[in-house]
């Protein structure tokens, strides 16, 4: 099936390649790793704007480093390796999944103008948003179904990502809570490494986030560019000078659960599903055909590093949760 995009440039790269985005310039290095140089380009409305900001490149640079620290501190997969200078670094090659991963905990931006609702409305409980990855498309919204089913990302990778966004948002959340910012909403990217792990990827800055100062709406982010509202360098060096004070050890880990659907592979004989399909003929279901018996595992943890959890957990699942031999299992993350 032909894919609903032309090029994703940082799927193709090849070694010594280099590739311009907007914002940043990615050259393959090596075989496993990437330079990635921080432009001071700010752009918006798919490039549309454009502007340059000296120290802009170096600011975004630092801002998301300390925040991948952090979040790689609570067991999340990043691509940072090491950085290099004030606006370069290396970061380990990816395959980038042309699909954004945006939340949402307050109304604003393409969600207010998509759903006529008021800016500023506090969500309940976050909004989880895919977006395809395409300026010639304009970046338009897709439904994981749609996602799946066309092939830009499997079932399994897309539970993990939706794990990952909605865990990194719990962190993100209470980071910029305790420097009195409110996290409106952002954007996220992954990317599979040659060894097939997923990692989060690209950079996470005022340019991907919106925030807003506690409790008002005075924006912090790319919206100060892209509506005009001031100056927009001197926003972001006070997101960065308040990322520089914080104590993070403080923010507490979220309790999480993950579910396996545990079934027979095809063709393997189920003595249970023939029991249940001879009682259900006998109560004049004619038509059934076949019954097949699985079961799901419930797993609740209170907190923990992520990936800890994650890698111990594939040991067991191979080791003991199911027998690979006959069953195959869907894995879900809450
Ligand atoms: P949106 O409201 O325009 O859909 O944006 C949601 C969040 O995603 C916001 O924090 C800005 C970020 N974002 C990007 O990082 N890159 C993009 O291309 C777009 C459209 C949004
Ligand atoms: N990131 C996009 C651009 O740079 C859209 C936006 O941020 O408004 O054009």
């Amino acid at each position: 099936m032909q894919k609903p995009f032309l090029v994703i440039p940082t799927q193709v790269l090849e070694i010594n390649q280099k590739y311009e985005g907007k914002a940043k310039i990615v050259e393959r290095i090596s075989e496993d790793l990437v330079r990635i140089t921080y432009k001071d380009d700010l752009t918006a409305f798919d490039g549309v704007k454009k502007d340059q900001k000296q120290g802009k490149g170096m600011i975004n640079l630092k801002i998301s480093n300390l925040i991948y620290d952090f979040l790689k501190n609570k067991g999340i997969p990043t691509h940072f390796v090491k950085q290099e200078n004030e606006k370069q670094i290396i970061a380990k090659y990816v395959k980038i999944l042309p699909i954004e991963f945006v939340v949402r905990n307050i109304a604003a931006g393409s969600f207010v103008r998509r759903y006529g609702i008021e800016k500023g409305l506090k969500f309940d409980q976050p909004i989880f948003e895919l977006f395809l990855k395409s300026d010639e498309l304009h970046d338009p919204l897709i439904t994981p179904d749609v996602a799946i089913k066309l092939g830009l990302i499997d079932k399994e990778t897309f539970e993990k990502t939706r794990f990952y966004t909605l865990v990194i948002n719990h962190y993100l959340k209470e980071l910029f809570g305790r420097i009195g910012f409110d996290l409106v909403d952002f954007k996220l990217e992954f990317g599979i490494d040659n060894q097939g792990n997923i990692l989060l990827a690209d950079e996470i800055t005022p340019d991907s986030i919106r925030l807003w100062l506690k409790g008002t709406q005075e924006s912090f982010d790319k919206d100060v560019f892209r509506e005009d509202k001031g100056d927009v360098l001197a926003a972001y060096k006070e997101v960065l000078r308040r990322l520089e004070n914080i104590e993070i050890e403080k923010i507490k880990d979220p309790d999480f659960k993950i579910t396996l659907n545990v079934r027979l592979k095809s063709g393997i004989v189920d003595a249970q599903g023939a029991v249940v399909k001879r009682a259900l003929k006998r109560l004049g279901l004619d038509t059934i055909k076949d019954a097949r018996i699985g079961k799901i595992i419930d797993l609740e943890f209170n907190g923990g590093n992520i990936n800890d959890v994650l890698e111990k957990l594939d040991h067991a699942i191979e080791e003991f949760l199911i027998n690979p031999l006959i069953e195959n299992y869907e894995i879900n993350f809450y």
